[in-house]
């Protein structure tokens, strides 16, 4: 697939997780591309009535559903399953384009399947870079080089145009480095909402509930990164995120937060130029940016409105009160195992927050636990049975109450 070409026929795409968030707004604006893009596959969790329905509007050649409820499908539609359902739909030959919209470890497998297949892949899904980043990237940088010994001017001579993220951050810092060297690059600037908590007292995080944590103030998104972000673990996750995929190190990849989210990242260069991406909290813009790269097509995602925003509020973050972005840091410099061991116990954390056994300040402190339990000592460059054994080893050690850290809860 070249992207800039016109194509000869409607590229074909297989959307995971597509009961999701993310997911229904990847289908919106597969909606508004469908002279080009056509959904050939979709995948979710447990909605079968969601799924079904989605399959009567988008026609696709064939869907997975990880539970085992029946499916009433419309005529020609193959339902594939199995531990392998993911992977099948990913690599399909009618496949051009992989949008991962999953949470979790599930599509890391997927993800290196198909870019082994030569599909690009487009992801908003964090465990993908996070825990896996030296393999994903491996693959993606594969490609672009055997794309760059024919083209090199190609979209997909580069491993961004094989591996597309679609996290607004991360997009944001793509589209400033569109024309620029990576070697002009002084530091790449991240900016954060600062989650509902921004400015609430430190004595008061133990009596924050889940309620409480779920009002996101900007953006409207599944629970797991909503608390991720009230907690600022987020951010973490979004540097490490930002050293695979741009390759910098983690000094040079900064944090600023920025209530109003408009300004959703920036890039310092070294001559003391900087450029940011400014636009609504609307992950349609970035979700259709990865799908239609390097063109810009009209979106359904309203522009920002300047005069309307009026100012735009920066300050650093707090990391006394928010440790979790130090953890996660701390982390990436340490290697692959302990981002693997990070991201295992970031999910435990969050459901047991939801699920009242553990409190605000627990996660962070759970976190900071299973990272210097496992994260530590050698073989930071994890294959990928490894990194399962690890997410399963993390989740047996964590998962019960009273188990943060060795401190009650
Ligand atoms: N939401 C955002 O605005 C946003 C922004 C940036 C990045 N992200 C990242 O994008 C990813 C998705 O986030 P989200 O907020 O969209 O999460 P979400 O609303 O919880 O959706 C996750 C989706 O994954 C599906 N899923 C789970 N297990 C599956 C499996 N085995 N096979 C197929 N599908 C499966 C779920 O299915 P069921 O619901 O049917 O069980 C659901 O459709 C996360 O990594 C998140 O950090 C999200």
């Amino acid at each position: 697939m070249s992207s800039s070409s016109p194509p000869d026929r409607p590229r074909g795409v297989a959307l995971l997780g597509s009961g999701g968030s993310i997911g229904k707004q990847a289908l919106d604006v597969l909606a508004g591309l469908a002279a080009d893009w056509h959904v050939v596959a979709l995948a979710t969790g447990s909605q079968a009535a969601l799924l079904e329905s989605q399959a009567r509007e988008h026609r696709p050649a064939a869907v997975a559903l990880a539970d085992a409820t029946p499916l009433d499908l419309p005529a020609g539609t193959l339902r594939v399953g199995g531990p392998d359902a993911l992977v099948e739909l990913a690599t399909r030959d009618d496949v051009d384009l992989v949008v991962v919209a999953t949470g979790g470890m599930v599509s890391l497998r997927p993800v290196l399947a198909a870019l082994r297949a030569g599909k690009v892949v487009a992801t908003a899904n964090k465990e993908t870079l996070v825990a896996g980043g030296h393999l994903v990237m491996a693959e993606a940088h594969a490609r672009a080089a055997e794309r760059a010994a024919t083209d090199p001017r190609d979209p997909l001579a580069t491993a961004l145009g094989w591996l597309r993220p679609i996290d607004s951050e991360h997009s944001a810092i793509w589209q400033c480095l569109v024309g620029e060297a990576l070697s002009g690059v002084a530091a790449l600037v991240l900016t954060a909402s600062g989650g509902p908590f921004l400015d609430t007292p430190i004595d008061a995080f133990p009596g924050i509930t889940p309620a409480m944590a779920l009002r996101h103030p900007t953006w409207r998104m599944g629970a797991k990164i909503t608390i991720d972000s009230a907690t600022l673990a987020n951010k973490g996750l979004e540097v490490i995120e930002a050293h695979w995929l741009y390759g910098m190190a983690y000094p040079a990849i900064e944090v600023v937060i920025h209530p109003q989210s408009v300004v959703h990242s920036a890039v310092r260069f070294v001559d003391g130029s900087m450029k940011a991406q400014l636009g609504t909290p609307d992950m349609r813009l970035p979700i259709q940016y990865a799908i239609t790269y390097p063109s810009r097509r009209p979106s359904p995602a309203a522009g920002p409105d300047l005069v309307a925003t009026a100012r735009l509020d920066f300050r650093a973050p707090d990391e006394a009160r928010f440790p979790a972005l130090r953890i996660a840091r701390e982390a990436g410099l340490l290697g692959s195992r302990a981002t693997a061991a990070l991201i295992a116990a970031d999910e435990v954390a969050v459901a047991r927050f939801l699920g009242g056994t553990l409190d605000f300040p627990g996660v962070p402190r759970l976190l900071e636990a299973a990272v210097d339990r496992f994260g530590t000592g050698p073989g930071q460059a994890p294959g990928y049975d490894d990194l399962v054994a690890l997410d399963r080893e993390v989740r047996a050690a964590f998962s019960s109450p009273g188990t943060a850290g060795g401190r009650p809860v």
